[in-house]
């Protein structure tokens, strides 16, 4: 996952709102680069609709994952997407079967989901320098501890403070 959220851990406000990001990720901060590694995504029904809102489609040909229990709005032209359900263990399963190795989950439902799954080896987050109160949260109540080895933290001009976890296994 590659995530940014408020210093009080927020991915989005209640209503979905992203507003306190800053706009285009608000400098360089290692996005693309990210993106360059990843085989396909796995995104929530909530963040699909999302992107569909910001017009255009942000992910090009890059096969994308909507996981969802019910039927999904059109996918933009051009674009390349699947819909699931069901456990993360058996999509990822589905996803290797299909040759896909390296994926990106996002969502916070989706990426709370997975964790629980163990299926989320290595996460980057980005903190926007802000507190908003209240939000659709990024991390949720666990059966278990789960221990991260810690891999690096780089901070940026704007104020971005980005930090990479491997899941202890
Ligand atoms: N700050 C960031 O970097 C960032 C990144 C991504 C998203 N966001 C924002 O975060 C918000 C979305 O978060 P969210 O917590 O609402 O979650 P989400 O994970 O995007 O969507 C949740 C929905 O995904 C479906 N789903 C998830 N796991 C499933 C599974 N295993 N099988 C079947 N369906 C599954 C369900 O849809 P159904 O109810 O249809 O079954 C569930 O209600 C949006 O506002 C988005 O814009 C922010």
């Amino acid at each position: 996952m590659f995530v940014g959220i408020s210093v009080d851990g927020f991915m989005a406000r209640l209503d979905g709102g992203l507003d306190f990001l800053p706009e285009d990720g608000g400098e360089p901060h290692g996005y693309e680069e990210f993106m360059r590694t990843v085989d396909a995504l796995v995104i929530g029904r909530n963040t699909y609709e999302t992107v569909l809102g910001f017009g255009g489609w942000a992910y090009g040909a890059k096969p994308v994952v909507v996981l969802s229990s019910r039927e999904l709005a059109p996918a933009p032209a051009g674009s390349i997407v699947q819909h699931m359900q069901g456990e993360p263990k058996d999509i990822v399963a589905k996803l290797s079967a299909q040759g896909i190795g390296h994926i990106y989950v996002d969502g916070g439902v989706t990426i709370q989901g997975f964790l629980r799954a163990g299926m989320i080896q290595r996460f980057i987050v980005t903190r926007v320098p802000v507190l908003i109160g209240s939000g659709i949260p990024l991390f949720g109540a666990l059966e278990r501890d789960i221990r991260l080895r810690h891999v690096a933290t780089r901070s940026y001009a704007s104020g971005l403070v980005q930090s990479e976890y491997e899941v202890v296994a």
